[in-house]
């Protein structure tokens, strides 16, 4: 099974956790959208009714508009019973690193505001320590520059996120520096040091909010609980 089959079976799974009545928390990027299509068709279908959705993209809410799937803003529907969202990098104690989509502001939003977050992944999103690859930073656009130059002072070598050859703009108006964490350094207190800095609206360090995962592999979906 392939990295796109893992994150179908993923989905699919995730759809056992919904019921009729619940409302919910639609994810970000290639899993999370699996999971957003099989709960179309089972509410096209009828075998889902009186479900309520809020998205922590347009991106997601495009989709999902298509699929006809019922549409709130997040306060009218919060708190939540269920978020279902992917992940760039899930530790054994289910730390997560999220926004190599550009939405984890939104993401970190929608999710601290649901009863249970249950993340998909395939298994390759599986790590044995957090940072394998960036941990993407949301900041303000007046800010940018400067944080820029302080984090490159700090050694975390930021990058620009770019789209089309221009700064990626968020969903809330910001842009993104990716940086990478010393392999020296705790995640956690690389986050809590940047944290500290005027203009960092956000980083995709999600120490507390995930509930369990589902992870893909070749021999089936394997539950990660806390
Ligand atoms: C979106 O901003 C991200 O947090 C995604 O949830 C995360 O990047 C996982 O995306 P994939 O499922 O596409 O790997």
């Amino acid at each position: 099974m392939d990295a796109v089959q893992q994150k179908i079976e993923a989905g699919r799974e995730a759809l056992r956790f919904v019921f009729s009545g619940m409302s919910l928390g639609l994810g970000t990027g290639s899993t999370a959208k699996e999971f957003v299509t099989v709960l179309g068709d089972a509410l096209k279908r009828g075998e889902l009714r009186d479900i309520r959705c809020t998205c922590t993209s347009t991106q997601t809410e495009e989709q999902a508009r298509a699929l006809n799937i019922p549409l709130f803003a997040l306060a009218e529907i919060a708190p939540l019973d269920l978020a279902v969202d992917g992940a760039d990098e899930i530790d054994a104690q289910l730390r997560l690193i999220k926004g190599r989509g550009g939405a984890l502001l939104r993401e970190k939003i929608v999710e601290q505001q649901a009863k249970r977050f249950l993340v998909i992944a395939d298994e390759s999103k599986v790590v044995a320590r957090l940072g394998v690859g960036v941990l993407p930073v949301e900041v303000t656009p007046f800010a940018l520059d400067v944080l820029h130059a302080r984090f490159t002072s700090m050694g975390l070598n930021p990058v620009l996120r770019l789209r089309d050859g221009q700064p990626r703009t968020t969903d809330e108006g910001h842009r993104i520096l990716d940086i990478r964490v010393p392999d020296v350094s705790d995640i956690a207190d690389v986050v809590n040091d940047i944290r500290q800095l005027a203009g960092v609206v956000e980083t995709g360090f999600f120490p507390s909010e995930a509930s369990e995962a589902l992870i893909a592999t070749p021999n089936g979906v394997r539950r990660m609980t806390r």
